[in-house]
């Protein structure tokens, strides 16, 4: 496999590619109230985080399959413009402990910092999701609520991560980096975030 990823909002024409990576997790959808991955799911979510102004986005490898799906908010989360929010990260199953994730959660805090007003990333889990939890905290989020009993039925741990401003600025790559202040097909920017093992390519 190639140690490259892309990461960008799914056309209409992936929600089969997206229905493949949800049933690739049904190992985790099993630990909420709905098992079974379906077409019907895959549209809630997706008009779930298109009400909450999140960015649905697939995750590629070089050949164009997509192994995951990551759904964030990047600002103004809840009304909050200091708060963003990671509202889903799923690796489809063959594909997991190789450092995708990681790599994934760290382009995405990336692309999250540059709207400098946002301090902090919030996420919920699931605390039936031991391995994920060592997951979020390996990567800096704290269990700052729950476990809370949420109204689709799961119970979660609120969790969250503090934002310190980078050290020095980014260094500028070949690639353009324009950047835009929401998700959808006008982004068009494209910049590499190189992890320990991947490069990661927006292009969001
Ligand atoms: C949680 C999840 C997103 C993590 O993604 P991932 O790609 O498996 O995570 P990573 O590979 O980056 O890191 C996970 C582990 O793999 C290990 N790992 C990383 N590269 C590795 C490699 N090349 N070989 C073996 N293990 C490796 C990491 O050290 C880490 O182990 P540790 O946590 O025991 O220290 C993924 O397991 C998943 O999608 N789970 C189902 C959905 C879910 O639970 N989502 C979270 C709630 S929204």
């Amino acid at each position: 496999m190639s140690d490259d990823l892309a990461i960008r909002p799914i056309a209409d024409d992936d929600l089969d590619a997206v229905l493949d990576v949800y049933r690739q997790c049904e190992d985790f959808l099993a630990l909420g109230p709905v098992p079974d991955a379906s077409l019907t799911m895959v549209l809630s979510d997706i008009g779930l985080s298109q009400a909450c102004g999140g960015c649905y986005c697939g995750i590629y490898i070089m050949d164009g399959r997509m192994i995951g799906i990551v759904d964030y908010v990047p600002r103004n989360y809840e009304g909050d413009p200091r708060a963003a929010y990671i509202a889903l990260l799923m690796i489809a199953a063959p594909f997991r402990r190789r450092g995708i994730g990681q790599a994934v959660l760290e382009a995405i805090e990336k692309k999250i910092r540059r709207d400098a007003q946002v301090n902090t990333i919030l996420a919920g889990l699931q605390v039936n999701n031991p391995q994920a939890i060592h997951f979020w905290q390996r990567n800096g989020y704290r269990i700052v609520g729950g476990p809370e009993l949420m109204p689709d039925r799961t119970t979660v741990y609120h969790l969250r991560k503090d934002l310190t401003p980078p050290s020095a600025p980014e260094p500028c790559t070949h690639h353009a980096a324009r950047d835009s202040s929401r998700c959808g097909a006008q982004y068009d920017t494209h910049h590499t975030a190189r992890s320990t093992q991947y490069a990661v390519k927006y292009e969001v």
